[in-house]
């Protein structure tokens, strides 16, 4: 078995890369979709919801930058491109969404996907004994299941 130089199997790093490639461009249309609902929001809850995707695209933004700075730590190369993201993502594509409650459904959704993506890699980085990618993957699956609940609360 050879080793990189962050001492993981060389063939197990480069599988795990290009998984988290996927959820990159999964996580990029989950970006544009929130870009997208904090500006064609309408309605009487327009102040809190504008605010409340404020903050989920920004962090979303922060995810993004921490799945392409692994893949680089894993010696690869990011996705970064448009067409990359369409050509590789699953998730649901939002467009023209402006009632609130569609705009809602739509981040759950779409966490929904991201979540069964991460956990493919959460299993598959403990197998490799890849710590970094793991624990990456742990604290994106607890957050986002708490986004979850949040959300599912709001729809009740
Ligand atoms: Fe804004």
């Amino acid at each position: 078995m050879a080793l990189n130089s962050i001492g993981l199997d060389t063939v197990k790093a480069k599988e795990l890369a290009n998984d988290l490639n996927h959820l990159l461009a999964n996580f990029q249309i989950y970006y544009q979709n929130l870009r997208g609902i904090h500006w064609n929001i309408k309605g009487k809850r327009f102040f809190d919801l504008h605010v409340k995707f404020e903050e989920l695209y920004t962090d979303a933004n922060a995810k993004v930058d921490e799945i392409a700075e692994r893949i680089l730590t894993l010696g690869e190369t990011p996705y970064h491109t448009f067409e990359d993201y369409s050509a590789h993502a699953q998730v649901p594509v939002g467009k023209n969404i402006s009632q609130d409650e569609k705009a809602v459904i739509l981040i759950v959704d779409s966490l929904s996907g991201l979540l069964k993506i991460e956990r493919d890699i959460l299993d598959k980085s403990g197998d490799a004994n890849d710590e970094g990618t793991n624990s990456m993957m742990s604290d994106f699956i607890t957050e986002q299941e708490k986004t979850v609940w949040m959300m599912k609360a709001w729809l009740s």
